[in-house]
């Protein structure tokens, strides 16, 4: 296991260069297993999670290669099997593969995704929509079988806007024979990317990023290049690195504005100023953090994949801010995390106020998730002395090079190695 040590820093000023998005990435990994021609992705962020989701394309048979800065991905000779728990449960991505294979071999079997440190996390939309499409679905000793001879074009309304749900119809539908109609499904800039990469290969998708999609069955999939979208909650998380840390002046580059809205608006209430260009933004703190209030939402509402990081810059503000959590039941482990370095933070269901303190005070603590462990570096920045980050593999599951990119900038962190490998999963 590997922990951080992090020093409290001054203005943090120079330049990060942002990845490729994890999260289109992983869907669009999933969907190459549909092509029987070699796809070339570019933008491919160098993740733990990313390595998993290749480990299990490999398992199925692909073969994947590195080529001029891309991943090439061959899925000609891949044949269906049963994964592994043990490396299926380590990204609850994962799932992903069903819709994929069902569409590529009208068959999948894979282990159920438990809930994680988040939330319960159940599939019931994902396996609905499979059912309005005319598959046939067990689940026993732990295992989801999905059989199909052939999938057929439905009409199919979520009850949330998931995710998961939406891209694994998605991949369903993309070969099945007939029209789909996605109703109150998900609208996020990953959603966009996989239909834009599908559409690439071949397949006919209306509507992606808005609530209602189309999905128009086509007999095969063509090879393509795509390139993936930056990662918009990597680009929110700098920027509440920068905004937390008292007269900083960063540019975050290779960024889409428009996908992180949410957060330039609720940094400018707080008093950061904020400037955005066609593919940068500015940030430039002040002396004080004005306190607000947020909700988590689903797209273009406030990222759940961002609470943790703006409650964390809130600790140190001035007046007290009201934190609500409306997209997972259980995402505020890493609060007694932050309270254990001084913060005021109280707890009530799925709402938190947090009470701005004068300062922190660096101690040890361990990262309960990947977005978590990214908060407890923004409060590590500001904390009187240095802080100990523990189980840091899970920012490794989601930020690229983060000690280079936060060096970069001026942090003082290193990366120290303590006992022996644990495991890491979501
Ligand atoms: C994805 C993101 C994750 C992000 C989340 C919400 C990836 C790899 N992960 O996760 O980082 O935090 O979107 O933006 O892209 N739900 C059900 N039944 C289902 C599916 C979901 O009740 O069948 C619930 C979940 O328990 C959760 C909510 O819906 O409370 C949102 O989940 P979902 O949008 O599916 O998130 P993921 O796709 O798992």
């Amino acid at each position: 296991m590997e922990k951080f040590i992090v020093k409290k820093s001054k203005g943090l000023s120079g330049q990060v260069k942002i990845s490729g998005s994890k999260n289109a990435a992983l869907p669009i990994l999933a969907a190459a297993l549909l092509c029987s021609e070699p796809v070339r992705i570019d933008n491919v962020p160098t993740l733990t999670d990313i390595d998993v989701m290749l480990d299990l394309l490999r398992c199925f048979g692909a073969e994947i290669k590195p080529c001029g800065g891309m991943l090439t991905i061959d899925c000609r000779n891949t044949v269906n099997s049963i994964p592994d728990y043990r490396v299926t449960k380590k990204i609850r991505a994962s799932f992903l593969l069903a819709g994929a294979l069902l569409g590529r071999f009208g068959f999948c079997s894979l282990p159920l995704p438990g809930g994680c440190s988040i939330g319960l996390r159940p599939i019931d939309l994902h396996l609905k929509g499979f059912a309005a499409m005319g598959a046939k679905i067990a689940t026993e000793h732990g295992l989801v079988t999905i059989k199909a001879k052939k999938l057929h074009g439905s009409s199919i309304y979520l009850d949330f806007p998931s995710v998961g749900a939406t891209e694994n119809i998605m991949l369903a539908a993309v070969l099945a024979e007939g029209r789909t109609f996605l109703n109150n499904c998900a609208t996020e800039p990953e959603i966009v990317d996989l239909a834009g990469f599908l559409n690439a290969m071949g397949a006919k998708i209306e509507g992606a990023g808005t609530d209602s999609m189309t999905i128009e069955g086509v007999k095969e999939l063509h090879g393509c290049t795509y390139k993936i979208i930056p990662d918009r909650i990597e680009a929110g998380t700098y920027m509440l690195m920068a905004a937390a840390v008292r007269d900083s002046e960063i540019r975050i580059t290779n960024v889409i504005p428009q996908h992180i809205s949410p957060i330039i608006h609720k940094l400018t209430e707080t008093g950061i100023q904020v400037i955005t260009g066609d593919n940068f933004i500015r940030v430039i703190s002040g002396r004080e953090i004005h306190n607000t209030d947020i909700k988590t939402l689903p797209y273009p509402g406030f990222p759940t994949d961002l609470q943790a990081q703006f409650m964390a810059l809130m600790t140190t503000g001035t007046g007290s801010g009201l934190v609500k959590e409306t997209v997972f039941e259980n995402r505020f482990m890493y609060v007694a995390e932050l309270n254990r370095m001084g913060a005021d933070i109280k707890i009530d269901g799925r709402s938190a106020i947090v009470n701005g303190v004068k300062h922190l005070s660096g101690t040890n603590v361990k990262a309960t998730d990947l977005r978590a462990g990214a908060a407890l570096i923004i409060a590590a920045l500001t904390a009187e002395g240095q802080t100990e980050i523990g189980e840091i593999c899970h920012i490794d599951r989601g930020y690229v090079n983060i000690e280079k990119k936060l060096t970069d900038i001026g942090v003082d962190i290193k990366r120290i190695k303590e006992g022996d490998d644990g495991e890491c999963t979501e």
